[in-house]
């Protein structure tokens, strides 16, 4: 399988970089520079290397160097970024740091006649995020692009392939990044770009077979996409040596457990515990409406009740879990403000003992998980459900939780779903359900005066959840909801919709 090497030099968008390969088809990895030798490079047999970007300086003693020897294996190079300035230093070339030739954002850039630039303007908007910058290129090479600022924002060495850029190609605002890169898979590397999600799966679960040979394996179920995808392709690669966990509490949208059960369970053949925990998990809530402690309660009870089936299965060697890329860089992020506490499984190893973790969708993006799991035979409908919080309704029953309260949400959420779904706008809203309000509000059905519950709807469009805009949805819709809601559902006199971004609100409502 042709491949190409990301070389991580420690850059923040070393990720993105091999999605944007993968986006054409071709199979990147990302291997940390330390790991690699030219050597091993050449053994490999991979088609093109790039090196990502880094935080240092090449001239900083610390900073991550590698053998120039990777220049000569007449493999074609890409350097971007620190990569850009290590392959000039490598080459023999100068670098410099100044100020006054920093650039941060958009820069305009011209781009010179190299294969490189193929279909690439003259003039153009590229990402730039730098201090030090090439001042000397080595021999062999010729500067191809520049910049008011930098006199050298790219380079090459066409007889070697060799090839650097200042710049971020990788990112959206670099307007032709894609092109650049496409020109040096294509024509530079010349990679047949015939990779599809259904290789990646296979190589997966030979290398899940190999590294889990006579192993137990535990995986805990959320119901999301990502740990379903997790536990399917295990299972394809070590079969009943993996055991699934899936804590039902009682606060999963309707048919929720049984679709789960059924999909993954009966269909796909995976083994799975399901434990009805309901009753445990309401008794412990009862009489607690504060959100946070809710969610405490909550996610400490999940993680009780798994160390129990765990330990009820006897040797477990090693916990599975659908961490994917977004979840990595989130957690490393560092100390911003607990908004939330969020719960999902991946809160587990910190409480519980295990020889290892096995995390293998640690590099993929959402979309390509939901590619994965498609490969995998999962029903459409689990791998494109929208995503639900690990505490469920829990947190959308403001105040405390009753199993009366929580089952009229469930029914609430049904059908706001369903209208939403039929009316054919589900794939332009990115979160959508219904939440039910402490406050009760006097209505009038028949002749009779009611004092009944409140429902809100809220529907989100949203890329990354960080923030979110209301979702217009049109009246005719929010209409039938609504009277579908009132009329059928025993004790609700109310419905509202959110017409609240986040910030200032969040998209659940506690
Ligand atoms: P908020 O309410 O923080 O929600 O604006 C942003 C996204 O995160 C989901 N969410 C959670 N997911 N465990 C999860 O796995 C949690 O505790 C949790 N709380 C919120 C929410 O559904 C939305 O998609």
């Amino acid at each position: 399988m042709e491949k190409i090497l990301v070389l991580d030099f420690g850059g923040q968008y070393n990720q993105l970089i091999a999605r944007r390969v993968r986006d054409q088809h071709v199979y990147a990895e990302i291997r940390p520079f330390g790991k690699m030798t030219p050597e091993s490079i050449a053994k490999e047999g991979y088609k093109g290397i790039i090196f990502t970007g880094g935080p240092n300086s090449v001239y900083d003693p610390a900073s991550p160097h590698f053998d120039p020897k990777v220049l000569e294996l007449g493999i074609p190079v890409l350097g971007i970024c620190y990569g850009h300035q290590l392959m000039a230093w490598m080459a023999g070339g100068d670098i410099e740091s100044a100020a006054a030739s920093s650039e941060y954002g958009r820069i305009e850039f011209t781009a010179g006649d190299s294969p490189l630039f193929k279909g690439v303007p003259r003039k153009s908007i590229c990402w730039m995020s730098h201090t030090d910058y090439v001042s000397r290129v080595p021999e062999g090479f010729s500067v191809i692009a520049s910049t008011d600022q930098c006199p050298c924002a790219a380079m090459s060495c066409d007889e070697k392939r060799l090839y650097g850029v200042q710049f971020h190609p990788e990112v959206t605002h670099c307007q032709f990044g894609t092109q650049i890169l496409h020109n040096f898979l294509f024509d530079i590397c010349g990679c047949a770009g015939d990779w599809k999600m259904a290789d990646f799966v296979e190589t997966s679960v030979r290398e899940l077979r190999e590294q889990l040979a006579g192993k137990r394996v535990l995986c805990a179920l959320s119901g999301g996409v990502d740990s379903s995808v997790a536990a399917v392709l295990i299972h394809k690669a070590i079969g009943d040596d993996l055991v699934c966990v899936f804590v039902d509490h009682g606060m999963m949208r309707k048919n929720e457990g049984d679709e789960i059960e059924r999909a993954l369970g009966r269909r796909l053949g995976v083994n799975i515990i399901r434990v009805n925990a309901k009753d445990r998990f309401l008794s412990k809530l009862a009489g607690v409406s504060e959100p946070e402690k809710k969610r405490r309660i909550i996610g400490e009870e999940f993680i009780r009740v798994f160390e129990e089936e765990a330990r009820k299965l006897g040797r477990i060697d090693v916990l599975a879990q659908g961490t994917i890329y977004p979840d990595v860089i989130e957690s490393g992020r560092g100390d911003s403000a607990v908004i939330k506490s969020h719960h999902n499984v991946g809160g587990l190893p910190s409480v519980m003992d295990f020889e290892e973790i096995v995390e293998p969708l640690r590099y993929l993006f959402k979309d390509e998980v939901r590619a994965a799991g498609i490969e995998l035979g999962i029903p459409h409908e689990l791998v494109w459900r929208q995503p639900f919080p690990g505490p469920g309704l829990g947190i959308r029953v403001t105040g405390e939780i009753t199993e009366e309260k929580l089952e009229i949400t469930r029914e609430a959420d049904a059908i706001f779903r369903e209208e939403i779904e039929s009316s054919g706008m589900r794939s332009q809203v990115s979160q959508y359900f219904a939440a039910l309000l402490d406050a009760r509000s006097v209505g009038v059905m028949g002749d009779a005066r009611t004092y009944g519950r409140t429902v809100v709807l809220r529907a989100v469009t949203t890329d990354d959840f960080m923030t979110a805009d209301w979702t217009r949805v049109p009246y005719e819709v929010l209409e039938r909801a609504s009277s579908r809601i009132t009329n059928t559902i025993k004790g609700v006199t109310r419905v509202l919709y959110d017409v609240t971004s986040k910030p200032p609100a969040t998209v659940e409502w506690e």
